[in-house]
């Protein structure tokens, strides 16, 4: 597959470093260790199968080889840790575009991190920073659903999985996705500061928690809203039952909405 994306990709400035696994344990954790070790800004890792692929609030991603895009991207900004609040949210747009050219459907997004389409997560995002001597460095990491059918994923989570071939009811070419990611992340990169309110902009279209009645559940505790909206730094905005608005960061908090996943 890796030579499939580099023609796709031609020259392309990322093109030349992108690392590819037959299988590996997380390619979160593995592009952590090369940031550590001095790989550059733009450095791929894709994986065909992960054996302990992570998601957010320590969750598990299924990552079963054959039917996935599992990948992490190392990025190098620029910038202060506080100007990279939205950083999640520009990566689920840049995934919702990727999606959208490489198969014409595009997913909408839960808050904050999760590609949904018809009740179904399709694909989610785990960012990670780390400091690498007085450098911020980010990874990256988005895991898609592409060749599944229902029966692929296990019992728990079938009620609630999705891919791309399901939603599309087409065979779905992993290398024109991955490749249409890569470029996606690219340009989300270039425009990662001054294209902010932009894609703030883009990433309330793309949101469907806005507007829901939704449960916040951090721990054992759980409180009930309604989501206003997402500001510009990626906080959802909550009115809860006493009128009170509260800007809520993802940090510890999963949402649900009132009936289930969505
Ligand atoms: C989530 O659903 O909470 C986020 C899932 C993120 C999965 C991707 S797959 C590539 C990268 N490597 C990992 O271990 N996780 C991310």
């Amino acid at each position: 597959m890796l030579m499939e994306i580099q023609k796709k990709l031609q020259e392309h400035p990322w093109v030349g470093q992108i690392h590819w696994f037959d299988e590996i344990d997380s390619t979160n954790t593995r592009a952590k260790e090369m940031a550590l070790a001095g790989a550059p800004h733009g450095t791929v890792l894709i994986a065909d199968h992960q054996t302990g692929g992570r998601g957010r609030l320590g969750r598990s991603f299924q990552s079963p080889g054959g039917v996935g895009v599992y990948m992490s991207i190392l990025l190098r900004p620029n910038c202060a840790m506080d100007q990279l609040m939205h950083l999640t949210c520009a990566t689920a747009v840049a995934s919702c575009d990727a999606v959208e050219h490489s198969t014409g459907l595009r997913p909408g997004i839960k808050w904050t991190n999760d590609l949904v389409h018809e009740k179904r997560k399709l694909a989610g995002i785990l960012t990670e920073l780390v400091i690498v001597g007085n450098q911020v460095c980010a990874v990256v990491g988005i895991g898609i659903n592409c060749c599944q059918g229902p029966d692929d994923f296990s019992e728990d989570i079938r009620g609630f999985a999705g891919s791309l071939a399901m939603s599309t009811g087409k065979t779905v070419d992993r290398a024109s996705v991955a490749a249409c990611l890569i470029d996606a992340i690219f340009r989300m990169d270039e425009g990662l500061i001054s294209g902010k309110t932009a894609m703030m902009e883009q990433y309330r279209r793309d949101c469907i928690t806005i507007g829901q009645d939704v449960s916040l559940l951090r721990g054992d505790e759980v409180r009930h809203g309604h989501a206003l909206s997402v500001d510009n730094d990626g906080a959802l905005v909550v009115r809860f039952g006493d009128d009170s608005v509260e800007h809520v960061q993802s940090g510890e908090i999963s949402v649900r909405g009132m009936y289930g996943y969505l």
